[in-house]
């Protein structure tokens, strides 16, 4: 029988071992973050795509165990590793956990592994960091094969999820391919074989780098047609009307999470060790990086001019709606700014809660010199929002009344 151990169980391990739970296969889900664990094995789901009545059956069932013990993995026959893959200071790839998993994976294993990494990360990281650094710490006699398959959830989304996302994955060896066909076969209806891992890997990156550089275009053309008094949303809206050659993105506050803001520097980084410039992602970063400052600057000069000792309600701190994920939010620069101008920020944000020490307001009958809506979470109460000021700025342009790009 499969035995899987999925090393990390956060937004990627964590669906990764429920869809492979119900399927009937025997999951060990492994964290080093004993809490997240002791909180799994209560049946308690810390993040919203995962039931908690759903967990608890599969661990009721026997089918799904979380443990930060590295021994409870050592006879699976696949391990899957999906574990972040952070920037560094230097806005560098930081694949410190990545081997941290790798080595800890070729120390405990007992028998000959397939080995699949989901994480995200540059092509030639199965090849060239994952399989050696296991294999160095491999018993010997033992063999692991290695085959990679990046990882395409999108948190929250109600449409496109494991079973209906199309997978890639590609083996070291042909061998290594079949059995990743096999098993991912089990819970997705798609599986899209390539010719190598680094294909698979690089793919993961230009995916999100599209992302990332339309999102940028978006923005800064909506800086435009905001100095030029048109309305973006509704230009947009014409454009989109071209029935092909056209794609619509929509302008916002930048871009948050583990992926958007982070897997395009993982791209530039190879491309400068290449030896080519990687310009587009540079200039996507630092227009969306810049997001939260042109949009003070518009709430300051349609504010006489000045935010300084101005009160400002900041509605939605996490990177997408509906989600608590605070990783990159580029919240946290629009309340940098705001400070930097001489604002009192208070924030309000009931899925995220709590968060750099703080939590949430609630809306109460305060009433704020302006309040901005960063995103859209689906349990805000709109009425109280736009009745928190008489000034209202929205970032997605969504509700009426509101001001916008
Ligand atoms: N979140 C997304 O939407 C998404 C989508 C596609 C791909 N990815 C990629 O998937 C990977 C994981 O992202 P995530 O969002 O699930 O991260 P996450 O932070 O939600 O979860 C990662 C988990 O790994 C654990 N961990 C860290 N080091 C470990 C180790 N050595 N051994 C065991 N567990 C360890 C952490 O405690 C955490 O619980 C990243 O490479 C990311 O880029 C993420």
């Amino acid at each position: 029988m499969t035995k899987i151990g999925i090393v990390g169980q956060g937004y990627v391990g964590l669906p990764l071992a429920v869809a492979f739970a119900s399927e009937g296969f025997n999951v060990t889900g492994f964290d080093i973050d004993v809490s997240r664990v002791s909180q799994l094995n209560s049946g308690i789901s810390p993040i919203e795509d995962i039931e908690s009545q759903d967990l608890n059956e599969l661990i009721i069932q026997g089918n799904y165990l979380a443990s930060s013990r590295p021994t409870d993995i050592s006879d699976c026959n696949v391990v899957i590793i999906a574990v972040p893959t952070p920037l560094n200071r230097l806005r560098e790839p930081d694949l410190s956990f990545v081997i941290a998993a790798s080595e800890m994976i070729g120390e405990v294993l007992t028998q000959d592994s397939l080995i699949i990494n989901e994480s995200t990360s540059f092509p030639g990281t199965l090849r060239d960091v994952i399989a050696p650094t296991v294999t160095k710490k491999s018993l010997p006699g033992v063999e692991h094969t290695f085959a990679v398959s990046p990882e395409r959830v999108d948190p929250g989304n109600l449409i496109w999820k494991i079973s209906n996302t199309p997978r890639l994955i590609a083996g070291l060896t042909q061998d290594a391919t079949l059995m990743t066909r096999k098993l991912y076969g089990q819970i997705c209806e798609n599986i899209i074989e390539v010719s190598r891992p680094e294909v698979a890997e690089a793919a993961k990156l230009f995916e999100n780098t599209f992302r990332q550089v339309n999102i940028a275009l978006v923005n800064e053309f909506a800086t435009i047609m905001n100095a030029l008094e048109i309305p973006t949303n509704e230009v947009l809206d014409a454009a989109n009307t071209k029935p092909y050659g056209f794609m619509k993105f929509s302008p916002g506050l930048g871009v948050g999470g583990h992926c958007i803001p982070v897997d395009p520097s993982y791209l530039a980084f190879v491309a400068s060790k290449a030896g080519v410039q990687p310009r587009f992602i540079e200039l996507a970063n630092e227009v969306n990086l810049h997001m939260p400052a042109a949009i003070v600057g518009i709430v300051k000069a349609e504010n006489g001019g000045s935010l300084k000792g101005k009160s400002i309600l900041i509605c939605g701190v996490s990177y997408k709606p509906n989600i608590a994920d605070t990783r990159e939010t580029p919240a946290r620069v629009l309340i940098t700014e705001l400070e930097a101008e001489g604002a009192t920020v208070a924030w309000h944000d009931p899925v995220v809660e709590s968060w750099n020490g703080q939590n949430s307001v609630s809306l109460d009958q305060t009433k704020y010199d302006a309040t901005i809506i960063t995103l859209h979470h689906g349990i805000f109460d709109y009425q109280a929002i736009l009745n928190s000021s008489d000034y209202v700025f929205d970032c997605l342009g969504r509700i009426a009344g509101t001001h916008t790009l």
